[in-house]
């Protein structure tokens, strides 16, 4: 069963809205968002999802020798992680929610809406890609989950300029810090475990079609990583959808742009989810 006691934001009453992190991040990416939304009205939740922020104690394993860690680490599933939401709603006696996913965040948001159909209202869906790993994919994020063990997370923290606009990297150091903080601080044990669940992931592009509710696609024009051209797959397919593209974001766009997201968010909120 889902460990996320006391690993989790719930701030503000209104219509619920759980926020789900993106990759090797935690529940505090979402700071900005928790406090606007929540001044607007909404409840908002945003847990730590397997292994990462605070929520270490489903990935620990016993023996620490460097040679049993590598073989060890299971991964940490999409799936599994959309069970501990479900988990954690059932714990909040919340039936229904708004999903906000990040990255990482949307794989989750895409396991939980296939598994949980009904207890989605509507979907935020951010640096999102639908389609499944290949073969590249899955050995180069092997060998990353095999690096996190072996030497930490400094690989992590090298490449996070490729994960934010320019204008981010050169006028906003308090985000550019904050990103480094995350990641500096992730467990690389729960850093592998989700490597290795992203491996395993399903493709979702099938089912964008079944997807019914009122959905927001947010880009960040510069997002390397997750390019607006995954955001218009995804666009095309789901009929309910919507798509805003954000200047000078890149792939963390909610802290990068945090004033233009919250607005879209809100202006979505306001006129479709009620
Ligand atoms: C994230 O930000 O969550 C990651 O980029 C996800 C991924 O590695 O696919």
């Amino acid at each position: 069963m889902a460990q996320l006691d006391n690993v989790f934001d719930d701030v503000g009453t209104g219509l619920p809205i759980i926020f789900l992190h993106g990759f090797p991040f935690n529940r505090s990416m979402w700071r900005e968002q928790i406090a606007f939304l929540s001044a607007n009205g909404y409840r908002c939740i945003a847990p730590d999802l397997r292994g990462l922020g605070e929520n270490v104690a489903q990935t620990s394993v016993c023996d620490d020798r460097p040679d049993h860690r590598l073989k060890s680490v299971p991964p940490a599933g999409m799936d599994d992680m959309a069970r501990d939401v479900a988990g954690l709603m059932d714990k909040l006696q919340i039936e229904r929610a708004v999903v906000c996913g990040l990255s990482m965040g949307c794989y989750v948001a895409f396991d939980f809406i296939h598994l949980f159909p009904a207890r989605v209202s509507a979907l935020v869906l951010c640096g999102a890609r639908a389609q499944g790993p290949d073969d590249a994919e899955k050995k180069s994020r092997e060998a990353q989950a095999q690096r996190v063990l072996a030497e930490g997370m400094d690989l992590a923290v090298e490449s996070i300029s490729n994960l934010l606009a320019a204008n981010t990297v050169n006028e906003k150091a308090g985000v550019v810090e904050n990103v480094r903080q995350m990641a500096l601080h992730t467990d690389p044990i729960g850093a592998a475990a989700a490597q290795r669940g992203m491996a395993i992931r399903r493709d979702y592009s099938a089912d964008l079609e079944n997807i019914s509710v009122p959905t927001l696609i947010i880009a960040g024009r510069e997002d390397g990583v997750r390019k607006p051209e995954d955001a218009g797959f995804i666009h095309t397919r789901i009929k309910s959808s919507r798509l805003e593209v954000l200047a000078d974001a890149g792939h963390l766009m909610n802290m990068e742009q945090a004033e233009a997201f919250n607005q879209a968010m809100l202006d979505f909120l306001t006129r479709n989810v009620s």
